[in-house]
C-alpha cells in the first residue's frame, strides 16, 4: 500500500462537532472534537479487508494486539470472512491474541515481552501472518515486535494498523496497510483509551483538557 493510498485525515477536511453524532452522555464534556466518525471507520475498514485478501493466497494467522486493537481486529476479520481471492475461495483464517510491552529501562536492545507462551511462538514458523494493531505512533514497539516475531521464522509478516499519527517522533517505521494517517494528537475511542476509559466510545475523537484532568492517574 502506498501513502497516497492512506486517507489523511487533515483538521480542514475533518471536523465535526459533538454534535453532528452520538456521543455518551458520560463523555460529552471530556471531548474537543470527533475526528473519525463510527461509520466512516467500518467504509473504510471494509476497503482494507478487500485489500488485503487481494494480496493472500493462502491460509492466514490474524494476530490481535491487546488491548486497543481488538475493535479493528473483530470487524476487520468480520470483513475479510466476506471476501473471495481472485480464485473465488475465503481465505482460512485462525486469530491469535498478543499483548505486547517494551522494555522501558531498556531501550537499546530493542527487546519487548509477548505474552504467547514459546510454544505458541514456535508454532508461528512457516505462517502467514497479519498483525492487527490499533495505532502506530513512535513506531517503536511494533519495530520490536516484528524483529521478535522474525526469530520463530514465519513466511511472512504484514501489519495492518488502522491509524498512523504524523509525529516527529516516529522512528520512520510505516505498516503495510493504513486505514487514516492522523494529526498528533491524543486520540481516543474505537477502543482506542486514555487511562483505560474512552474504549467505550465508538467514533474516534479527540480527548480535551477536561477528559485529561478527570481521567488522569492520580499516584
Ligand atoms: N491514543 C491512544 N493510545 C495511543 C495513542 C493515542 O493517541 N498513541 C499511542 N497510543
Ligand atoms: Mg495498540
Amino acid at each position: 500500500m502506498q501513502p497516497e493510498q492512506w486517507i489523511d485525515v487533515t483538521p480542514e477536511k475533518f471536523n465535526y462537532s459533538l454534535d453532528h453524532f452520538v456521543i455518551p452522555r458520560h463523555y460529552e464534556n471530556d471531548l474537543q472534537s470527533i475526528l473519525i466518525p463510527n461509520g466512516l471507520i467500518m467504509d473504510r475498514i471494509e476497503k482494507l479487508s478487500r485489500m488485503i485478501v487481494d494480496e493472500t493466497e493462502g491460509p492466514l494467522v490474524v494476530c490481535c494486539v491487546l488491548k486497543g486493537g481488538h475493535q479493528f481486529f473483530a470487524d476487520l476479520v468480520s470483513f475479510m470472512k466476506k471476501c473471495v481471492t481472485k480464485s473465488g475461495h475465503n481465505v482460512p483464517l485462525s486469530l491469535e491474541f498478543i499483548k505486547v510491552k517494551s522494555y522501558e529501562n531498556d531501550q537499546s536492545t530493542g527487546d519487548v515481552k509477548i505474552s504467547m507462551t514459546d510454544a505458541e511462538l514456535e508454532d508461528l514458523a512457516g505462517k502467514n501472518l497479519l498483525i492487527v494493531e490499533d495505532i502506530i505512533d513512535t513506531g517503536n514497539t511494533m519495530v520490536r515486535l516484528l524483529k521478535r516475531l522474525q526469530t520463530f521464522k514465519p513466511a511472512s509478516v504484514r501489519v495492518a494498523s488502522l491509524l498512523l499519527k504524523k509525529t516527529h517522533l516516529s522512528c520512520g517505521y510505516v505498516p503495510d496497510y493504513v486505514g487514516f494517517a492522523i494529526p498528533d494528537s491524543f486520540v481516543v475511542g474505537y477502543a482506542l483509551d486514555y487511562n483505560e476509559y474512552f474504549r467505550d466510545l465508538d467514533h474516534i475523537c479527540v480527548i480535551n483538557e477536561t477528559g485529561k484532568n478527570k481521567y488522569a492517574v492520580t499516584k
